[in-house]
């Protein structure tokens, strides 16, 4: 059987440079300032993209592998910080969920209580009624890839590996109150800055999608950045596409 393929995204080198090295036959390709490399790993044809930080580059990098290599499936990989207190360094979080948490209305008051804000979908083209329109605020990440990464926690030993919701945007918190605000009342497990925006545009090419993230670092048992955990996300992802059916 053909192997479909599958676009793999991360945003810095060391989220990406082993998927890169995994690939048999590899092709390079810079288009603007995005690279991507293409090749062949177990005989899953795979592209590696390497987006950069932030949402902007994210979508950016999306929509070019997509109209380029024209991928199956994508995942957007790599890093995170733990919303979740019970969440340890090295646990992965599958996106069965994402949201952006910069798009928020507050209340209107005079003083500022930041806790008083609701979320706000993200606007985003609808195929379906060819209209723009304020989507819902949660994207789900697509059950196929899911049922593949779940195969693969089977054997994953570094730590837990759970379905949960990511909360993407361009901020880094290290405020504990502002954690849990966002974990009790918005229910994320964790945050980064790529996985919604990629998430967007998937489902505006109707391309799945899945975010896979490794905590890296949290607050919660006071683990600063672990860079190791950006290799272990990727050996894990690597499994995860052997496993899609
Ligand atoms: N908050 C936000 N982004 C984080 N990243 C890792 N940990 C965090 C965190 N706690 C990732 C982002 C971005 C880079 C700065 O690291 O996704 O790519």
């Amino acid at each position: 059987m053909k192997k479909t393929k599958v676009m793999i995204e991360g945003a810095m080198d060391m989220e990406t440079e082993l998927l890169i090295a995994s690939l048999e036959q590899p092709r390079e390709y810079l288009f603007g300032t995005w690279r991507f490399v293409e090749g062949m790993y177990k005989n899953v044809p795979l592209v590696v993209a390497v987006t950069s930080i932030g949402a902007a580059n994210a979508a950016a990098a999306t929509v070019l592998g997509i109209e380029h290599f024209k991928p199956a499936a994508v995942i957007s990989q790599g890093t995170a910080g733990g919303h979740d207190p019970e969440l340890q360094a090295f646990d992965i979080v599958l996106g069965k969920q994402s949201f952006d948490a910069s798009s928020y209305r507050t209340a209107k008051e005079d003083k500022t209580d930041w806790r008083n804000m609701e979320l706000m979908g993200g606007y985003a083209y609808d195929q379906h009624t060819k209209a723009f329109y304020p989507q819902e605020v949660y994207c789900p990440g697509d059950e196929g890839l899911l049922a593949a990464a779940h195969k693969t926690a089977v054997s994953y030993t570094r730590g837990s590996v759970v379905d949960g919701c990511i909360a993407s945007c361009n901020s880094w918190t290290r405020q504990k109150e502002r954690l849990l605000y966002f974990h009790e009342n918005f229910g994320s497990s964790c945050e980064e800055m790529e996985v919604h925006a990629a998430a967007m545009i998937c489902r505006q090419y109707a391309v799945p999608f899945l975010g896979i993230r490794i905590i890296a670092n949290t607050e919660f048992s006071d683990a600063e950045f672990q860079p190791e955990a950006a290799h272990v996300c990727q050996n894990f992802v690597l499994n995860v596409v052997q496993n899609i059916i």
